[in-house]
């Protein structure tokens, strides 16, 4: 927790002049039961005094009062918007610091976190460190105040009087206190099943067409009434038992203010006194039932800092390491290349190959054969376990990454349009001219369809659902190619393009970007058909290297693949 409160050092002055503001109102609200007392015994039961004289004092005392309350009142409110700043404040940087680090995670970092986990971190448990500093701030200063401050002036007062009081503190505060540690670990489950419920909400929003098309709603309405079912169960208990300490602290205030008539009574206390216990009585109570409440938001708000400094303590520190070099001439190079990402079963396993600058790589493979994982290592997302890669004769791991990408165009798997402009998408914030745009989309494929959508500043609305499957992955080629990239990627982006514009796009990626060095990664054999070196891939293994023509004659499950797409290939072409 250490190290998300430093994020509250800049505000310092704010936090100071909020406490300070807090200091006086909680002080000011204490001299209001003593206010009342004096009106109390020294004015209205003071009989030396004439009717006049108690009308001009009872106004003087009120006015007192009057002026108290004000300063009590305005200082929580001052205080209270100061809080608010100092810790929104904290909250926006924390939560900067947050996003900055997690964009910089290595791939097995956010693995080893896991996705959901690290946007819960951004959004939910920021916001619990925010509440509990704010609450903190707005109560931690307040409440001890009015205790101790509370206490003094009783003592001061009358001391038996101020020794009931003082009896009747920790049996409230012990029992708040009691029933609050039962229902705070009830609390944490009601936070992980919310977690699971929001798991559940976004599997099924994200996947409501696959759950309408295979007619499973009832199914899934029947999981998701279960989750939340558990979650009203968890909520029910934890409210149980906190619900519990407001009767029963109500019961031992009430006890105790019959005490104190009582023990008034029988030391013969004048009114005004016992009526100003009385005020004490309830102030410093509801302090007290306000700190136990710090407790629970202290509680939780200090497991959501753990969480968020682990992701803020992570190392991604850049580790650039210099080994030795290899062939210069060859544009790729997988040398005897291992990989696991759980370090358990290899999802790829002794893979060699090498590739000249301006050649094309064919990857082909069921799913799960390790395409995606060769991709994601040529681009050094993952340390090899075995073997190396050579990008240019130099190891991948020896780029500082940013070199390293900079001769990449890439398009993933499942990669994303924003909710933007095409320019802006295609673009990507690299400054290019409309010229470099316009030829990208081209030769992606894409001028046709975004000409009849508007041009350039056509809007894409959110994951670009206004345009259909094929149309996104032209964009994607686009963004791709507009960089003009030494080394293109493509995952799997040809999978929603028809045969006519797969071999149109195949067409211009020949003669267009001829000196550019090409991955492709296919489902199709016609996608990579033409490839100079074509991997078959299998359970992470190679099963088979070479051109079209070797590996129709050499390798089974190529020529398999290939004969059953060819009848759809033909018709596709012709
Ligand atoms: N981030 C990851 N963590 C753990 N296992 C992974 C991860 N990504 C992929 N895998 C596993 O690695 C294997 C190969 O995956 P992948 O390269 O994506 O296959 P392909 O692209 O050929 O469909 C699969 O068994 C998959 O489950
Ligand atoms: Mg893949």
């Amino acid at each position: 927790m250490k190290k998300s409160l430093t994020y509250l050092k800049p505000y310092s002055k704010t936090v100071a002049a909020g406490l300070v503001l807090k200091f006086l109102g909680s002080v000011a609200e204490l001299f209001l039961p003593q206010l009342l007392r004096r009106i109390i015994d020294d004015v209205a039961a003071n009989d030396a005094l004439s009717m006049d004289q108690k009308l001009k004092y009872t106004l003087i005392y009120g006015g007192v009062m009057l002026f108290c309350a004000a300063v009590a009142l305005l200082g929580n409110i001052f205080a209270n918007r100061l809080t608010v700043i100092s810790s929104g404040k904290m909250t926006h940087d924390l939560r900067y610091d947050l996003f900055e680090k997690t964009s910089h995670l290595s791939s097995r970092q956010v693995d080893s976190v896991g996705l959901p986990s690290l946007i819960s971190r951004l959004t939910s448990d920021s916001y619990y460190v925010n509440q509990m500093v704010a609450r903190t701030l707005r109560l931690g200063v307040r409440a001890p105040i009015l205790i101790l401050g509370g206490m003094l002036l009783a003592f001061l007062e009358d001391t038996v009087l101020a020794c009931v009081l003082l009896a009747c503190v920790p049996i409230v505060g012990l029992t708040v206190f009691l029933i609050t540690r039962q229902g705070v670990p009830v609390y944490f489950s009601v936070q992980k099943k919310q977690d699971e419920m929001v798991q559940k909400i976004q599997e099924n929003v994200t996947g409501v067409k696959v759950i309408r098309a295979l007619d499973k709603s009832a199914f899934e309405v029947q999981k998701f009434d279960g989750t939340v079912q558990e979650l009203a169960a968890t909520e029910f208990r934890a409210n149980k038992i906190m619900s519990l300490s407001n009767p029963l602290a109500t019961l031992t205030l009430n006890l105790g203010l019959v005490a104190l008539i009582v023990v008034g009574a029988f030391r013969a206390n004048s009114a005004g006194t016992v009526l100003e216990f009385l005020q004490f009585f309830v102030i410093i109570l509801n302090a007290l039932i306000a700190l136990t409440k710090i407790f629970v938001v202290i509680s939780r708000g200090s497991a959501s800092a753990a969480r968020i400094e682990r992701v803020l303590e992570m190392d991604t520190e850049e580790k650039v390491l210099s080994l030795p070099e290899g062939d210069k001439s060859q544009a790729i190079v997988f040398e005897n290349v291992s990989f696991s990402y759980n370090g358990k079963e290899d999802h790829l396993k002794d893979v060699s190959f090498s590739l000249k600058r301006g050649q094309t790589l064919g990857v082909i493979g069921a799913t799960g054969s390790g395409k995606s994982t060769l991709v994601n290592l040529l681009l050094h997302f993952y340390d090899v376990n075995a073997g190396r890669i050579l990008v240019d004769g130099k190891d991948v791991r020896s780029y500082p990454s940013r070199d390293l990408l900079e001769k990449f165009g890439v398009v993933f798997q499942s990669d994303f349009l924003m909710a933007a402009s095409i320019r802006d998408n295609v673009d990507f914030g690299r400054g290019l001219s409309d010229e470099q745009l316009l030829r990208a989309l081209e030769n992606a494929q894409a001028t046709q369809f975004v000409t009849e959508h508007g041009g350039l500043d056509f809007c894409l609305t959110q994951k670009a659902n206004n345009l259909s499957g094929g149309q996104k992955q032209r964009l994607l080629v686009a963004r791709a190619l507009a960089g003009e990239p030494e080394i293109l990627v493509l995952d799997d982006c040809s999978s929603a393009l028809d045969y006519k514009t797969d071999a149109a796009l195949r067409f211009a990626l020949k003669t267009q970007y001829k000196d550019a060095t090409k991955v492709i990664v296919a489902q199709r054999v016609s996608s990579i058909r033409h490839a100079d070196l074509i991997l078959v891939l299998s359970d992470g293994k190679v099963i088979g290297a070479g051109d079209h023509e070797t590996l129709v004659s050499s390798c089974e499950e190529y020529a398999e693949i290939f004969k059953t797409q060819m009848g759809t290939v033909e018709e596709g072409e012709a």
